[in-house]
């Protein structure tokens, strides 16, 4: 890369074979976005054309109306001529001593149709949710896209949550079917993923529950109801018909944090999602023939079903799946990888970033990593720091980072630096996509019509939330991001974080709120206060403040608090840190002010206490956390 002042441009070399790489696509795009949207589109094999590119009806909006499209048939059939012998999926299992799995394209066609035939035959018809409940295993892609080969809607959770967190997008989508496996490695012990499973169907309307064999640790199946993913699969035949779609049809529903209370359940729609999937990824990460794509994210959140699934097999590259945790057995196990398999374009979170950078740097350059042309970043802010480790360790100077924003509703990447074009500049995310129009009002980010493609169309059965959460602030017809952020001179965007409460622990989403619930639930706790605190690794950690009606002493209690939360919701909510209170500070009205708790931490001025109905308990709370 050039480096120019405090902006770093890509070398002319990458430049001239870059996708993009003349400014005007913007000027292009700005005219008349939604015909820019159109020709993208035109790229993708539709059974029908839509006849009108953008429909809105304030707060929803369509894309590509009428338009029929099968995500599928765009991501596997679509690539049989040219690439039937190219690798479309590598998996590398966490235990060493195992060997990668390779699917070619053809090989992933055939897999994905046994499967869309077999959940024909149990019965599942178009528009019926499927609960996906899998590790980091070839089978939960042949899952997703054997829903989307016959018009069922993934419903994937994370396969570190909790059963209860399980349990709670199970009910909310009424899915009848739960696919999931024996278990999976996790720092090489094996975790049992069943027994959750099985919780988590409790009181749902879960009548079959698919299990894929990874382990083969014993589990229990439940005869009439449990069926082993390969019994299954056995018998059916390799070819299904690609269901034709309506482009404002359901491809999936992914639950994200929000404010207050239960998750959301974000709709994404077949026809523009696949859209933005398609062309974000092919122009942010200049996808090429011979491109081994890594977007290190779990399928279980946005950034795994957009660019570790749909997008690289949409533009018929390879893409990378690895089973584990990124430092096991030893730090450069990542590193190994990416050597390994030639990876060439590798995407991840600051989180996973400063982890390593903490390790030194011994073992990085050890690898030359000399496969690597671009770098991402996502999920979080990326502090000054990070960037810099990244350009130079895992990038060597010479690859260009893509820091992206976006969001779980947003369905793909809407601002960032394009790699051809630059300029990068370290914690600013760069220029809204080409199309995309955005502004900032009070600081805070918003996105203005047409939107894009792939934005969320709905809370899944919550119309009221969807109003509330995206289009009151501003009006009907400006979404609101939840994002504070602003602009430099050259128009360069940089989001300095949530403006509510939503706190993002290892890239991760939660909300206080929801932890609140959690730790309310247990018996002993009468009130509690979560806020964020910033961690040096994981950019934020949830700190608790509670009330015990008991005696019990403050290390039980917190160790209590922490079992709870994973219960509620899983390890990744765990608090870094639980203070047992006699108090919490409160107006006189009884509102917790969970403001001057976030204080305490930053050692920012706690302001005006005396409106306080109990300002000692600051002083006091204040003496615990020093
Ligand atoms: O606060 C922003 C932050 O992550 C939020 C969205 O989280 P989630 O729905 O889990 O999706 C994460 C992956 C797309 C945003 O509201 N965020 C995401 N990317 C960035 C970011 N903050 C700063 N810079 C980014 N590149």
């Amino acid at each position: 890369m050039i480096k120019k002042g405090n902006l770093y441009y890509p070398s002319e070399e990458f430049k001239k074979q870059a996708w993009v790489n003349d400014k005007a696509i913007y000027k292009k795009a700005a005219k008349n976005p939604v015909k820019f949207w159109e020709d993208l589109a035109k790229d993708l094999v539709w059974f029908k054309k839509w006849n009108k590119g953008f429909v809105h009806k304030p707060p929803y909006f369509e894309w590509f109306v009428n338009g029929k499209i099968n995500i599928t048939q765009n991501a596997l059939d679509r690539h049989l001529d040219k690439r039937k012998d190219k690798p479309a999926l590598i998996w590398e299992p966490e235990p060493i001593k195992e060997k990668a799995r390779v699917f070619t394209y053809y090989e992933l066609f055939k897999e994905v149709n046994k499967f869309a035939n077999a959940l024909k035959k149990l019965g599942v018809k178009k528009g019926d949710r499927i609960g996906i409940y899998l590790p980091m295993i070839p089978e939960v892609v042949i899952a997703m896209l054997g829903c989307a080969r016959i018009g069922a809607v993934h419903v994937v959770v994370f396969s570190a949550f909790s059963s209860k967190a399980l349990n709670v997008r199970l009910q909310d989508t009424k899915a009848k079917i739960l696919i999931t496996a024996d278990g999976y490695y996790r720092r090489g012990k094996v975790i049992d993923l069943k027994k959750n499973a099985d919780q988590g169907i409790k009181k749902t309307n879960v009548k079959k529950v698919v299990v894929v064999k990874r382990t083969g640790n014993k589990v229990k199946m439940r005869k009439g109801r449990d069926i082993w993913w390969k019994e299954l699969i056995n018998k059916e035949s390799n070819q299904c018909e690609p269901r034709s779609m309506d482009s404002e049809d359901l491809l999936f529903v992914l639950y994200t944090s929000g404010s207050t209370g239960r998750p959301k359940g974000c709709v994404h729609v077949c026809g523009g999602y696949a859209v933005q999937a398609y062309w974000t990824a092919k122009w942010i990460f200049d996808l090429k023939e011979d491109d081994v794509f890594w977007c290190t994210s779990d399928p279980g959140w946005v950034t795994g079903h957009t660019y570790t699934i749909y997008s690289p097999l949409l533009n018929g590259v390879t893409t990378l799946m690895y089973e584990g945790v990124p430092d096991y057995p030893a730090p450069d196990r990542w590193a190994q990888i990416i050597e390994k398999h030639k990876v060439s374009i590798f995407y991840t979170a600051p989180t996973a970033i400063r982890m390593f950078e903490k390790y030194g740097t011994d073992f990085v350059r050890k690898h030359k990593l000399e496969t690597l042309r671009l770098l991402g970043s996502v999920g979080e802010p990326i502090d000054e720091a990070a960037w810099q480790w990244y350009f130079k360790e895992v990038g060597k100077e010479r690859c260009p980072i893509v820091d992206t924003w976006w969001q779980t509703e947003t369905g793909g990447i809407l601002i960032t630096s394009l790699p051809g074009l630059g300029p990068f500049k370290p914690s600013f995310t760069g220029l809204p996509f080409p199309g995309v129009k955005v502004d900032f009002k009070d600081g805070n980010l918003v996105i203005l019509p047409p939107f894009a493609p792939g934005l969320l169309r709905g809370v899944y059965k919550n119309p009221k939330r969807y109003l509330k959460t995206y289009w009151t602030q501003y009006g009907k017809k400006i979404y609101f991001t939840s994002d504070g952020a602003y602009q430099d001179k050259q128009g360069l965007i940089r989001v300095i974080g949530r403006v509510d409460d939503v706190i993002k622990v290892a890239g991760h989403r939660i909300t206080t709120g929801e932890l609140e619930s959690a730790i309310a639930l247990h018996k002993d706790i009468t009130e509690c206060a979560v806020v964020g605190k910033a961690d040096e690794i994981k950019g934020e950690v949830p700190i608790a403040f509670v009330i015990s009606r008991t005696k019990k002493s403050s290390e039980v209690i917190a160790k209590e608090v922490i079992t709870q939360v994973r219960k509620e919701i899983g390890p990744i909510a765990s608090p870094k840190q639980v203070y047992l209170v006699k108090d919490l500070p409160k107006t006189r009205s009884g509102k917790i002010m969970r403001r001057i708790l976030r204080k305490l931490f930053t050692g920012e001025d706690l302001g005006d206490l005396s409106t306080l109905a109990n300002p000692e308990i600051v002083e006091e709370i204040k003496n615990m956390i020093k």
